[in-house]
């Protein structure tokens, strides 16, 4: 592991990690796998955390175990089903929304002169940082249209680095996700999951909640 000292920017997810969203793209993809009949597995919580809309869909027709060729547009109108689904319960998000101890995280790395860039796969976020009042804290966001593979691919933690001006082993990236710290640790940046060590196993270093996440406990969590 580099040292922290060598650190000079943080990556962040957003899903999960600076607001409770994925519990609203879990319950759309719950609505629309009811739409579809097709069962809900519980697994499908973790598993459909970090990747995109697309990849989601994927994983639930592919649980059918079915295989039925569904035409593009089919696909199409299936993904944007679930995300009318889930801008409705975006409607419910607010400043108070913001996970416990974000806020005060970036107004800590502002002050200390870190680097702070978003590497959400969501195309919602921009509207997300909004209603949450945090756009300002992003001096890059990596737009996930643009980019070629998802998480777990590095990718995105690579180019928000870029977009940064660091190099990745220069950042922390940020995941509550199973495939968003494969990305970073693939990127060659520092990995801190958010969420159970059990499940987010390859994470360099863990925090079980987000009010955990102060420069200093990061900095104490290095080794
Ligand atoms: C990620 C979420 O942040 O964004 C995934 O963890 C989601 O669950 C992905 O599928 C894409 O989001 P969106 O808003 O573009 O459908
Ligand atoms: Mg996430």
């Amino acid at each position: 592991m580099q040292k922290f000292q060598s650190i000079k920017g943080f990556l962040f997810d957003l899903d999960g990690v600076i607001t409770d969203t994925s519990i609203y793209h879990e319950m759309a993809w719950h609505q629309l796998a009811d739409q579809l009949n097709i069962p809900w597995q519980a697994a499908f919580a973790e598993q459909l955390k970090g990747i995109s809309r697309e990849a989601s869909l994927a994983v639930i027709l592919d649980s059918t175990g079915k295989h039925v060729d569904y035409s593009e547009a089919d696909k199409v109108a299936m993904a944007t089903a679930k995300n009318d689904n889930y801008l409705k319960l975006l409607q419910q998000l607010t400043p108070d929304s913001i996970a416990p101890g974000i806020e005060a995280l970036l107004v800590e790395l502002k002050q200390a002169g870190y680097a702070i860039g978003l590497a959400s796969a969501s195309k919602n976020a921009p509207i997300v940082l909004e209603r949450l009042g945090l756009s300002d804290y992003f001096e890059a966001r990596v737009d996930p249209a643009t980019l070629k593979n998802g998480k777990p691919a590095p990718e995105i933690f690579e180019r928000c680095a870029a977009l940064l001006g660091l190099q990745p082993t220069e950042c922390i990236g940020v995941e509550d996700a199973q495939s968003g710290i494969e990305a970073i640790n693939a990127a060659g940046a520092i990995s801190v999951g958010i969420g159970s060590k059990e499940v987010l196993t390859k994470a360099q270093i863990c925090f079980e909640q987000t009010q955990a996440l102060t420069l200093e406990n990061i900095r104490n969590a290095f080794h």
